[in-house]
């Protein structure tokens, strides 16, 4: 069962948590979020699966200052400006990812952007106790709506996390405005706290809105990461000169044969699977196999999401764009 803290005492307590890789409810000035430590991959998996989310989602990396986002994310003057106006506050700005950002991969969901917030209140506390960008989705279950108080976060998530710290009903009570930057264009792809007027005064541009055919909106996953190489699923034996993405202890038949073996997790562990699972797919991408055979993955708990990541990379390529 979690504590519930007070903001004003909270922060040593939090700092230690984050920093040994929980997931911690803390209030901002939108929604209460579920935070982690966005360096850390084991961290960002304990996410997913506090809120039980079906699938990978990317989430927003919350930052305490300009310093810390100009090392995660490529600003141009545009979004500079935003953030100049806007920053500390209610909106996240998704922008290229910089190169050699330390952010685990699981969270942007494989995606080459990134989504980037500079709140106020608690969480911006913690990020410069800890040094860490904190990746936090709003910390309900998923399916519910977002907690806006320390006893509606208790009741969706109390059971399943170890700290939750109280600075009273969020200010905002909804979501950050998500804005995207492609090139000299802005692009809206959730409302929120922050009216989009305002922003179309700050850019002097209006804002695109709806999402066009291979473009990503928030929840989707149509652009993510998709390997160049062919996916099999479920394999029982694996052909020679096949990549294989394994999971567990025990190998496939043929196992010997392969290409380039990346294991998931050796001893079995869906949580450090998810956490690997992007890289790895990456990394055998890179070897040049044309077949990445993947080994059966349970279903159960963060298994879920696995698998759906995985269906979406193996299915052909004009689909996965269609339906994703
Ligand atoms: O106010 C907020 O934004 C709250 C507080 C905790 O900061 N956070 C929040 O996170 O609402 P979440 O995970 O519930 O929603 C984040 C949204 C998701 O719909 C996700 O798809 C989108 O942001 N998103 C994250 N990274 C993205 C990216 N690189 N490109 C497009 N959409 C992205
Ligand atoms: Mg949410």
């Amino acid at each position: 069962m979690a504590v519930i803290l007070a903001a004003g005492e909270a922060l040593e307590k939090a700092a230690k948590l984050i920093l040994a890789g929980n997931p911690v409810a803390v209030p901002t000035e939108t929604v209460y979020g579920l935070a982690a430590d966005a360096t850390n991959g084991d961290a960002v998996a304990r996410i997913y699966e506090v809120k039980a989310r079906p699938r990978f989602n990317p989430l927003i990396v919350h930052v305490d200052g300009m310093e810390m986002a100009e090392g995660i994310g490529e600003f141009d003057p545009l979004s500079r400006r935003l953030a100049a106006k806007f920053w500390p506050g209610p909106l996240t700005l998704v922008l290229p990812l910089k190169k050699g950002a330390d952010i685990h991969p699981l969270v942007r969901a494989g995606l080459d952007t990134i989504a980037l917030r500079m709140p106020t209140g608690f969480i911006s506390r913690l990020i410069a106790r800890t040094g860490r960008p904190l990746a936090a989705p709003s910390a309900n279950s998923s399916g519910h709506i977002s907690g806006t108080s320390a006893p509606a976060v208790e009741a969706d998530l109390g059971a399943r996390i170890a700290l939750i710290v109280d600075d009273g009903p969020t200010p905002v009570g909804v979501e950050s405005t998500i804005v995207k930057i492609e090139g000299e264009r802005l692009r809206l792809l959730r409302p929120g706290g922050l009216a989009a007027e305002e922003i179309e005064e700050a850019a002097g541009l209006k804002l695109e809105r709806g999402a066009p055919a291979g473009v990503e909106a928030p929840g989707m996953l149509s652009s993510h990461y998709a390997p160049r190489a062919r996916v099999r699923l479920n394999a029982a034996e694996i052909a020679a000169g096949e990549a294989l993405l394994a999971f567990g202890p025990k190998r496939a038949k043929g196992a010997d044969a392969a290409k380039a073996v990346r294991n998931l997790s050796p001893r079995g562990s869906l949580r450090e699977a998810a956490a690997n699972l992007f890289s790895m797919l990456h990394e055998l991408d890179a070897t040049g196999a044309s077949v990445i055979a993947v080994e059966p993955i349970p279903f159960d708990g963060l298994g879920e999401a696995i698998n759906d990541r995985l269906r979406r990379a193996a299915a052909p390529r004009d689909i996965e764009s269609r339906t994703a």
